[in-house]
């Protein structure tokens, strides 16, 4: 099995990759070695051609396992659904030894990072993620959170995974719009932090392994700089105050994947209107994403209610707006305070030419 691994203080990040990964003699030693007893989270999309096999291993090799199947879109990553594990793993009797093993795309490993980090004050997790953002991005970190009505991503904590196994034979199983849309976070982490990858994704037409495995190594870096998100890695949150509050304005009917490409778009454009960013290389970045139609149109959503939900970002401070920008491409700032009029007016122009 591949692997990357990468210090940081006193953890080491464990990224493991192969095909057919239940059938792996170096996973199944793994998981053997790890605990006696297992919760799987996953969910009925993901359950029958993926989570199935790992459920088999792990009784194959005598381990106490429970299978926790949730609902597993945006809408239900949320305190009810945590309650809703905690209460099942505690009437199972599964105590602080327990591992728990998440299975599914980013709303899965977040929603079980977070109870793997509350349970009994914390206990040990892997995630296995199957959707190419969750692999490049969601189960890369240790950032978790649930979302509740005030906005999304509003509770969490940072708690990391003892290992990451991604199997590419997963991949196989996307529908089409979780390929088209699932590189946003790797187009992100390009254009904040990595030329050479930028160029990388130009030339491709899909998500290669070996673009996947640039944009881990990439985020890790970052990660490495500024585990606890106090500084250098907000500039990962290039796109997102934009892309949060789309998702939110769509009732999540936007799919956060899709939110994040139009997130770009327009915080591009902020970048380049706040003269941070050459016209050129906004043009570069807008014609990569109209080219590949990664644009949803959203030229009849709410622009105050955007601007609302905007204003309740938690990256705020004192009321004031800040987002992360693009100054190059692979070169990015954070903290960059906007002007409530100024986001208003750059919304008002790009959703008007998209
Ligand atoms: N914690 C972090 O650092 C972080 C980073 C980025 C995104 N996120 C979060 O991740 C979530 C988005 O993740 P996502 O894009 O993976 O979406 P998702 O988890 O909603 O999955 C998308 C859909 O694909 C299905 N699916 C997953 N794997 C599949 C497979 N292999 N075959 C067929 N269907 C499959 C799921 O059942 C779901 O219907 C958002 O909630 C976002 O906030 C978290």
């Amino acid at each position: 099995m591949k692997k990357i691994v990468k210090k940081i203080k006193n953890f080491k990040y464990r990224i493991f990759f192969d095909e057919n990964i239940s059938e792996n003699i170096f996973f199944k030693n793994y998981l053997d070695n790890i605990s006696k007893t297992f919760v799987i989270i996953t969910s009925k999309n993901i359950k029958e051609k993926i989570s199935i096999k790992i459920f088999n291993l792990l009784q194959k090799i005598n381990k106490k396992v429970l299978f926790i199947e949730i609902e597993d879109d945006e809408t239900n990553k949320n305190l009810k659904t945590a309650e809703h594990i905690y209460k099942q793993m505690l009437e199972n009797n599964f105590l602080k030894d327990t591992y728990i093993i998440s299975i599914g795309g980013g709303v899965i490993s977040d929603i079980s990072g977070f109870v793997a980090s509350t349970y009994m004050r914390g206990i040990g997790y892997i995630i296995i993620p199957t959707t190419y953002l969750a692999a490049s991005d969601a189960a890369i970190g240790g950032k978790n959170s649930l979302d509740c009505d005030i906005g999304k991503n509003m509770i969490g904590t940072i708690y990391h995974p003892k290992a990451v196994f991604i199997d590419f034979d997963n991949f196989k199983f996307l529908k089409e719009n979780e390929i088209k849309y699932g590189g946003s976070e790797i187009f992100k982490i390009a254009l904040v932090n990595n030329k050479k990858l930028f160029k990388k994704i130009l030339q491709s037409k899909d998500i290669s392994k070996e673009i996947l495995i640039e944009s881990i190594k990439s985020k890790l870096k970052i990660i490495k700089k500024d585990q606890n998100d106090k500084n250098f890695r907000k500039i990962l949150n290039f796109g997102h105050t934009i892309a949060h509050a789309i998702e939110k304005e769509s009732n999540y009917k936007i799919s956060h994947a899709k939110a994040v490409y139009l997130g770009i778009f327009i915080e591009s454009y902020i970048s380049y209107k706040k003269k941070l960013l050459s016209f050129k290389n906004y043009l570069k970045i807008s014609t990569y994403l109209r080219d590949n139609d990664l644009l949803d149109n959203i030229s009849t959503m709410n622009i105050d209610n955007l601007i609302i939900h905007i204003s309740l970002d938690k990256k705020n401070v004192f009321e004031n707006i800040l987002l992360s920008l693009l100054k190059k491409i692979g070169k990015s700032v954070y903290n960059v305070r906007i002007d409530k009029k100024f986001i208003k007016n750059c919304l008002t122009r790009c959703l008007e030419v998209k």
